[in-house]
């Protein structure tokens, strides 16, 4: 394996010696979605997901600390939601017989991040694109552990959700907010951000980029409106 661009990849954040921490989407475990295992594995790996979301708002709170009051609270809210959701994954996974670190994890949204320099551009990228995604997969999912009456699962996801269309929310507000007060210079470290951030999922995901229907309704109530709606598409920054 070659190693990642440090211009495009940070450190990981990290993670104690029960946990494999791999680079890219192709050294995960990747089972079919047939597979018996492949329902825990996402448990397990959305699990790892979800602490990596409290991670990065907790360090942009750190490297920001001069933002404003209501964006801070926002990011501190959002801390207190990914804990929770991060503990009910591991429940579910645990009453599935899952022990935590027996499959892989990645900890590229971290690694993607923390070369973004402005708290406009991780809030495009993190809340934005990634949770945003999050929010078409959940959908998706959710009707899917609903037929097959898995019913912690469902409950689980139909949580998550509301509380991340607010983090969507809360972004699409104070990215606006935070360019128009920057200026010119504020609108070209956006585009900068979301473009280097697309250009390093590209090597994580490798061909495995995997995108569901956009759940348009819910990207509505989210803050995003119709153009972006129809331009969301064609981004790569989804979900693997
Ligand atoms: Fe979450
Ligand atoms: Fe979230």
């Amino acid at each position: 394996v070659t190693a990642l661009d440090p211009q495009l990849f940070g450190p990981g954040s990290a993670r104690d010696a029960r946990f494999q921490v791999k680079d890219v989407w192709a050294e995960m475990v990747n089972f079919p979605p047939d597979h018996p295992e492949a329902n825990r594995e996402f448990l397990h790996r959305q699990m790892n997901e979800e602490v990596e979301g409290l991670e990065l708002c907790a360090r942009s709170l750190a490297d920001f600390p001069d933002a404003p009051w209501e964006v801070r609270m926002e990011m501190a809210r959002q801390c207190w939601d990914e804990a929770r959701h991060a503990v009910a994954f591991r429940r579910a996974f645990e009453a599935r017989g899952g022990i935590v670190g027996q499959y892989p994890v990645l900890t590229f949204q971290y690694r993607i991040l923390t070369r973004i320099d402005t708290l406009a551009g991780r809030l495009a990228v993190q809340n934005r694109s990634f949770e945003a995604a999050g929010i078409d997969a959940i959908h998706h999912d959710l009707a899917l552990a609903r037929q097959a009456g898995e019913s912690d699962v469902a409950e689980l996801l139909e949580a998550q959700l509301a509380d991340e269309l607010q983090h969507v929310r809360y972004a699409n507000r104070w990215v606006k907010e935070l360019v128009a007060a920057g200026g010119p210079r504020a609108s070209f470290d956006l585009v900068r951000a979301v473009a280097q951030a697309d250009q390093a999922m590209r090597i994580v995901a490798g061909d495995a980029v995997v995108s569901f229907p956009v759940a348009e309704e819910l990207r509505r109530e989210a803050g995003f409106d119709e153009d972006e709606i129809r331009t969301v598409a064609q981004l790569t920054t989804r979900r693997l």
